[in-house]
């Protein structure tokens, strides 16, 4: 009982500890990140594969490649989540911070998640529509926006295009949100490996060089 009351009251102070330690590994400003997508957006000419490969390669400049992955193509997987659906690719994912590309031209709306980490959702194309509780009108995101969804909070959202997203915080615990919709719904079993394989191949990869 005595080792169980210690236990209740060390292991909070050793999370805020933790949470207080962690931003000490972010590498990506957002501010940066919005600035290099406006520049990709501006040189791809209403290409978006190409405002990609431009962003890919200005991120990759500006971060390395050991930290920022290539445009690979079979890299790329579906996402399933808060009723949202659109495809993936992960640049960077770490234990602190992880850089996607997401979207969908198709469209689709869902809940934004509640998470331990901050979210900078930059469009590259189309349009984010975001809405929160107790607002009547949209707030509207285009190409070059930048969309900040603190950590705890959540939105309903439209997504009718394709973003650049920056998550840092707890990012494990992110994860069932991402993957849950799997057992309750897709079913695509397929999917989920690749998720976890790739999220897993980065994380360990991340942190063999020292990135938490
Ligand atoms: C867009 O850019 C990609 C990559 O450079 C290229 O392969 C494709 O043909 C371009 N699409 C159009 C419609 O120009």
């Amino acid at each position: 009982m005595k080792t169980l009351h210690l236990i209740l009251l060390v292991l909070p102070v050793i999370f805020y500890y933790l949470d207080a330690l962690l931003p000490k590994g972010y590498i990506f400003d957002p501010v940066k990140l919005q600035e290099l997508s406006k520049i990709s957006i501006e040189t791809g000419n209403g290409n978006t594969t190409q405002v990609m490969s431009n962003l890919v390669a200005l991120l990759q400049e500006e971060y390395g490649s050991q930290h920022v992955n290539g445009m690979e193509m079979d890299k790329w997987f579906f996402n399933n989540a808060g009723g949202a659906m659109g495809s993936m690719l992960i640049l960077h994912a770490s234990i602190s911070e992880y850089l996607i590309l997401f979207g969908t031209p198709l469209g689709t709306e869902g809940h934004s998640g509640v998470h331990l980490a901050h979210d900078y959702f930059t469009i590259l194309s189309g349009e984010q529509m975001r809405l929160a509780p107790g607002e009547i009108e949209p707030t509207v995101f285009r190409p070059g926006d930048q969309n900040y969804l603190p950590r705890g909070e959540a939105t309903q959202y439209v997504l009718n295009g394709w973003a650049l997203e920056l998550a840092q915080g707890w990012i494990p615990s992110m994860l069932p949100f991402g993957f849950l919709d799997t057992f309750t719904s897709t079913l695509d079993f397929y999917n989920l490996w690749k998720t976890v394989y790739l999220t897993g191949v980065n994380m360990v990869g991340q942190l063999l060089i020292g990135k938490i």
